[in-house]
């Protein structure tokens, strides 16, 4: 039966070597290419720390600015894509409308394709950099015209005199014709928080990069599949289900009967407990900072002292220190997201564009790597041979 083999979720199985990004789960440690995450927050921009990722070393001032240029030419998408967003329903899910859309980019560039060209297409590092500029300059595009589509307010070309961020936030909210420039303070909070979910190792859609990506398919099917493995509650839907959870809690009174509920395992604390994190995750510190920045701006969203307290019982409760349970990077992000005033449904999507990063960081260094295709095995519980009954004979 090979159970010897069995690691039910890969809790325990390495299926590639990396250099992109290191966690130390138990110390609550986390660096990007070498470098702690606490550092690159403070010091970086989102589009710099991207460069890092992808390339592995830190861009000099020239080589930021190709980057820069390069990435923000490419976020115009074609115009049938508009079209092809608009056929989404009034009240499609967002994250729905973004699998879907770049799954849709394949069709738009298919000199990407492999199936067509042979996979010696991407022995050219040319290749794998136009579709790396394209990735991460449209996905913000794509984003914005799913929430526009929502609204139903039409959609705003980029403006590529503006940063990545900046130019994000534009399309977002702008208005009317009149000049807008988005704050610079709430840009520079929404940079951080890119930064800080910009790569994770081998976390799920990361993981499903890596095994459509080894099947030779072109990267925007793969990150298509990793924007859809982003989408489920335990993954990046988990800052949606840490919001909804705290604004059913609505008071710190109602925190005592809900952590019975949770000790009771007829609730999960959302925003709580880390696949590798043993400890405090370095990323929510630092998002809790952020939304202190957001404040100044946006006033005090309440929900923060439901948060907090939540977080100061959880933390002396004996059932959540047995099992190691702290806070992740979604237990904050949600506030801070409803603060800036994204629906509430848009904040996987928000990951989604940070996340394509690192997503792409794995799809070029699997490539550079050259991997087999990606085939785990089973341990069969299943029924021996049988014999097979005819219909007349089934009871
Ligand atoms: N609330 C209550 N109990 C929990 C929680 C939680 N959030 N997380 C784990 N536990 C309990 C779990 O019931 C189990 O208890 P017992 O030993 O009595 O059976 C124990 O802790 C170990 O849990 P596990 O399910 O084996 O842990 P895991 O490593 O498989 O799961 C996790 C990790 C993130 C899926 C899980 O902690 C969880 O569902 N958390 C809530 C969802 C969430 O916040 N996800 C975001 C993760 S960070 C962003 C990202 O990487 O996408």
């Amino acid at each position: 039966m090979g159970l010897s083999l069995y690691d039910n979720g890969y809790l325990n199985t390495a299926v590639c070597k990396s250099t992109i990004s290191y966690i130390d789960g138990d110390r609550g440690i986390l660096r990007y290419r070498g470098y702690n995450i606490e550092e690159l927050a403070e010091h970086s921009s989102f589009i710099e720390v991207s460069y890092l990722l992808i390339y592995g070393e830190l861009p000099t001032r020239q080589q930021l600015a190709t980057w820069n240029a390069r990435i923000m030419r490419h976020t115009f998408v074609h115009e049938n894509m508009l079209e092809y967003m608009k056929s989404f329903r009034y009240d499609a899910h967002p994250m729905g409308m973004l699998v879907s859309a770049v799954a849709a980019m394949s069709t738009f560039h298919p000199e990407a394709s492999t199936d067509l060209h042979g996979d010696q297409i991407y022995q050219d590092h040319k290749m794998i950099n136009k579709q790396i500029f394209r990735l991460i300059g449209k996905i913000p595009t794509l984003a914005a015209i799913a929430y526009r589509h929502r609204i139903g307010r039409p959609y705003v070309y980029p403006n590529q005199e503006l940063d990545f961020t900046g130019n994000f936030l534009f399309m977002m909210d702008r208005l009317s014709e009149t000049t807008y420039t988005p704050n610079p303070a709430l840009v520079r909070a929404l940079d951080v928080i890119f930064i800080l979910h910009a790569d994770h190792e081998l976390n799920c859609s990361t993981a499903a990069v890596r095994q459509l990506g080894s099947t030779g398919i072109d990267p925007y099917v793969s990150i298509a599949g990793a924007t859809a493995a982003l989408y489920g509650p335990s993954h990046g839907g988990a800052n949606e289900a840490a919001l909804k959870m705290l604004e059913e809690i609505g008071s710190v009174e109602n925190i005592p009967a809900f952590i019975e509920q949770v000790k009771a395992k007829k609730r999960k604390l959302m925003g709580f407990g880390h696949r590798v994190y043993k400890f405090y995750d370095p990323r929510a510190k630092l998002m809790r900072k952020t939304a202190e920045e957001v404040f100044k701006i946006m006033g005090r969203n309440p929900i923060i002292d439901v948060a907090i307290e939540l977080e100061r019982i959880a933390l002396s409760d004996e059932y959540f220190i047995k099992r190691n349970l702290y806070p992740n990077v979604d237990f904050y992000s949600g506030i801070i997201y409803k603060s800036m005033g994204f629906p509430t449904d848009f904040f996987p999507v928000l990951f989604a564009i940070a996340r394509t990063t690192g997503w792409l960081a794995h799809w070029r260094e699997q490539l550079l790597q050259g991997t087999p295709i990606f085939r785990p095995a089973q341990a069969y519980n299943g029924e021996e041979a049988r014999e097979y009954v005819k219909m007349e004979d089934r009871v």
